[in-house]
């Protein structure tokens, strides 16, 4: 048994937050945000739009276009960063809200940060294809506003919120073609977000959790590691590069995009990009971009797309999949 994207769906919060409102508090322009690092505006969460209901609006959409019912699903991942609880699970509050009743429902959250969907991707991808699952509910939902120090330009202007969704389900062909997942757990202290740590590490325990990065050295990182993923999954899926019709990466940084893009020789029309307008949501970005892709009519149906994403961890994975 094989595994297939069957339907996505997304939810962005109303309010936009460009980087010229973002100017009028903190010591930044423009420009700088646009050359640096590609975004131009950014979708912000009231105070109801939780992370679970984020998810939750972007599940019934996924939902929708799958053709499936809230009741055939069997297993709900959640990949986040920013829960509403730190218990219970947000897949918990998701199931609750699709008012799915049936106890054999696994429910759970994942967390790897920016790669938190490529993560959550492979797990529902095993537990099709060993037949523990049928129908998978995949999301990526964040409200990174909540964890943002407003008064540091440095990472204030790179995030923005908003949730991403697929339903992941049985396939007789393989579809998903290669997926891969790896850790460097020695660089903790360049990118976090604090959180009930004890006083000895330096770090004054955190109420307010505050995202903190050292982007420069991140960045440096996130482009040699993304390098060599690319390659390594086509080696994977036992294709070439010109097989693939479209990049769906993680948008943290458009120069990112742009030296990933550049490894496989695939030029940037062929690269969904949607950092402008949603900033970098985090574990939604992925899954963002592709409903946003297939919705305007730049993927179709039997094309191949390759994702990858970098994030705290550092955690950095991706995949290779027809849709
Ligand atoms: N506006 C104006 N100036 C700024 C701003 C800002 N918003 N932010 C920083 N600066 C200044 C700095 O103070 C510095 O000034 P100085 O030279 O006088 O000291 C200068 O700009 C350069 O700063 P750098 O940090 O070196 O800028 P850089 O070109 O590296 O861009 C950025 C910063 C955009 C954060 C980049 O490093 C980046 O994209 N990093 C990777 C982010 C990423 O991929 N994270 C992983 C995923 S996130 C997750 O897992 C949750």
């Amino acid at each position: 048994m094989f595994a297939q994207i069957l339907g996505t769906g997304s939810y962005l919060p109303e309010k936009i937050l460009t980087n010229d409102d973002i100017s009028k508090f903190v010591d930044t322009s423009d420009e700088w945000i646009r050359q640096r690092v590609g975004i131009e505006r950014r979708h912000c969460a009231n105070e109801n739009e939780t992370t679970s209901f984020m998810a939750t609006q972007a599940a019934i959409k996924a939902l929708e276009s799958s053709g499936l019912n809230a009741a055939d699903i069997d297993t709900i991942i959640v990949a986040t960063g920013t829960a509403d609880y730190l218990m219970p699970s947000t897949a918990s509050i998701v199931q609750k809200n699709l008012g799915i009743e049936s106890y054999n429902t696994r429910c759970f959250d994942v967390s790897a940060a920016c790669s938190g969907f490529v993560y959550a991707l492979d797990i529902a991808k095993q537990y099709i294809e060993t037949s523990a699952s049928k129908n998978i509910l995949v999301i990526g939902a964040e409200k990174m506003t909540r964890v943002l120090d407003w008064n540091d330009r440095s990472t204030c202007v790179l995030f923005g919120d908003g949730a991403g969704a697929v339903v992941l389900s049985t396939s007789e062909k393989k579809k998903i073609l290669s997926s891969l997942l790896f850790t460097d757990g020695s660089c903790i202290d360049m990118l976090n977000v604090p959180n009930n740590l004890p006083s000895e590490r330096g770090q004054a325990i955190s109420i307010e959790p505050h995202l903190y990065m050292e982007g420069n050295k991140v960045f440096k990182f996130a482009v040699s590691r993304l390098a060599s993923l690319a390659k390594q999954l086509i080696e994977e899926a036992n294709i070439s590069a010109e097989d693939i019709d479209w990049l769906v990466p993680h948008q943290a940084n458009f120069r990112i995009l742009n030296s990933t893009a550049n490894k496989i020789n695939m030029p940037m029309s062929k690269v969904i990009t949607t950092l402008q307008d949603h900033g970098n949501t985090s574990a939604a970005s992925i899954p963002l971009a592709l409903d946003h892709a297939i919705k305007t009519n730049q993927i179709k149906k039997g094309e191949t797309i390759i994702s990858e994403a970098f994030g705290a961890g550092f955690v950095w994975g991706g995949f290779i999949a027809e849709i």
